[in-house]
């Protein structure tokens, strides 16, 4: 599907001269947004286009809570200029979805594996895992764990994630390799 949006930013008062068009695929669907010098990539997601499954937590780059996938990369939404994202694919939560409303194996792996408690930490923590395990299919345990080090999780469901995450990865179904290994 492709449509064409084009949307002004909040704030009337905001001259012409501080603010970009841009243009951005997100979830597979082009946008053409109008955003001020200053609005993050958070902003544009949660607040213009609606797409509330990414999280706002710190809005420092402490908690990993906004993380979504630009061009392949786990970035902190909190801290990246919309403006940086002209021209780049995006993808949020909503982007995982596949055909008929299946779930991504990840997100099939978080819930076999109770890795969700409040599930606000959620939707950052399984990008985070998918760009990790695109670039890295085969991981250790411990290249997990440090992946997912940038996303915190108050409700303590780290090891269940670890696990699910491992899972994912087929590592348990190619023989339950050991930790670190
Ligand atoms: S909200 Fe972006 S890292 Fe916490
Ligand atoms: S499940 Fe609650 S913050 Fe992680």
């Amino acid at each position: 599907m492709l449509i064409t949006r084009f949307k002004i930013a909040e704030g009337g008062d905001v001259g012409e001269m501080k603010t970009k068009t841009v243009e951005v695929e997100i979830n597979g669907t082009r946008y053409r947004l109008r955003v001020k010098a200053k609005t993050t990539l958070l902003e544009l997601i949660r607040d213009q286009l609606k797409l509330t499954g990414t999280k706002r937590g710190c809005d420092t780059g402490d908690c990993g809570a906004c993380t979504v996938i630009v061009d392949g990369k786990a970035v902190n939404a909190c801290l990246y200029l919309a403006a940086h994202a002209h021209g780049e694919k995006v993808t949020t939560i909503e982007g995982l979805q596949g055909d008929g409303g299946s779930l991504h194996p990840l997100q099939q792996a978080f819930i076999d594996h109770y890795a969700v408690q409040c599930g606000f930490c959620t939707p950052g923590i399984i990008l985070a895992a998918k760009a990790f395990l695109d670039e890295n299919p085969h991981p250790t345990r411990e290249a997990i764990r440090q992946a997912l080090a940038g996303n915190l999780c108050r409700c303590g469901t780290h090891n269940r994630v670890l696990e699910a995450v491992w899972d994912a990865a087929g590592q348990v179904s190619q023989g339950k390799k050991g930790e670190g290994t």
